[in-house]
């Protein structure tokens, strides 16, 4: 074959790749759409709340600290927000995920998406034996995002909707000083990516799309970092990391990282596995006394 038939053919080629593998997200579509999120009042919930407003969507937001509901509501108004309600809701308990369903249900009327991101609060630390600690916070980062979906799953399969799931790299690698946060991210994984399967069997088209994030630069996180002594290298900025999560729900992902290289680490995390053990222990030695 000619060496500019060769050419030609791979020009085309990589052109054709460059369109499937394109970006396909339309903020369009998420104008007048209907969003159920969870830990708005602050860090990553917060800023996804301000995106969703910029594009237009009627928004539900939960979180427990009313006060705090009340400003992210007025500045996602502000913001242009279609509609926007708060409920305060404590996810330790059973009842909460129900009870907040409902009502979105009635401010709303259906809904399109929903944003499981909540967490329970869990510094860096050794697992001391607190069993009751570990059965709380599974309730929490886990049983309630069931608890939500048992809720909201009738109206997204009628919506064609979404349920998007924020986890962490922890649930994919766990590291040292947080076993039961990672306990309940890998359950996160296990619970989801079953039911996205089974949606499939059904023939339901409702997307599942987990979130896989790296160190994002929350209050939250940068306390808890700074509490346990770590060196804090670069986090991602919490309205990009509210950005992707947002885009990968409305293009229906399965998976998305955040930022874009904690896809690396996933990939090759049976790579050298013994090398890496060896530096993780080094960078999370225990400080004097602890
Ligand atoms: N920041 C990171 O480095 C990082 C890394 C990987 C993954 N992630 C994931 O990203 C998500 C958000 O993290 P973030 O850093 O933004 O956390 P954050 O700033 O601490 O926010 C947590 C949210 O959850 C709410 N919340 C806490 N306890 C609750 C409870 N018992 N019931 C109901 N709501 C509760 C908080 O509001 P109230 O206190 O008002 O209830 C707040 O709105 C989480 O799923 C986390 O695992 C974060
Ligand atoms: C809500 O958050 C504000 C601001 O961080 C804080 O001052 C207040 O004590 C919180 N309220 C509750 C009930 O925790």
């Amino acid at each position: 074959m000619a060496r500019l038939t060769k050419i030609v053919i791979l020009a085309i080629s990589v052109g054709i790749l460059a369109v499937l593998w394109r970006d396909t997200f339309e903020p369009e579509i998420l104008s007048g759409a209907h969003v159920l999120l969870t830990g708005a009042s602050k860090g990553i919930g917060e800023q996804m709340a301000y995106h969703y407003a910029q594009f237009g969507s009627e928004l539900v937001i939960t979180a427990r600290n009313k006060t705090l509901l009340k400003q992210v509501e007025e500045k996602c108004l502000h913001l242009g927000a279609r509609k926007v309600h708060s409920i305060s809701a404590d996810m330790s308990d059973p009842k909460s995920g129900n009870q907040v369903v409902q009502f979105a249900l009635e401010k709303l009327g259906s809904l399109n998406y929903l944003v499981l991101n909540h967490i329970g609060y869990d510094p860096l630390q050794m697992w001391g034996g607190n069993a009751e600690h570990t059965s709380w916070l599974m309730q929490v980062n886990f049983l309630s995002y069931v608890q939500l979906t048992a809720a909201a799953l009738p109206s997204l399969i009628e919506t064609k909707g979404s349920i998007i799931v924020v986890s962490s790299l922890c649930g994919k690698i766990a590291i040292p000083y947080a076993a039961s946060y990672s306990a309940s991210k890998s359950a996160l994984e296990g619970f989801f990516n079953s039911l996205r399967h089974e949606l499939v069997i059904q023939k339901r088209e409702v997307s599942v799309t987990l979130c896989v994030l790296g160190l994002i630069d929350t209050q939250t996180a940068m306390e808890k970092m700074r509490a346990r002594g770590l060196p804090i290298v670069s986090p991602h900025p919490a309205a990009e990391a509210a950005l992707d999560i947002i885009r990968g729900g409305a293009i229906r992902a399965k998976e998305i990282y955040s930022p874009w290289w904690v896809e690396g680490i996933v990939r090759t995390r049976d790579w050298f596995t013994d090398l890496k053990d060896m530096f993780m222990h080094r960078y999370f030695r225990p400080m004097d006394g602890q």
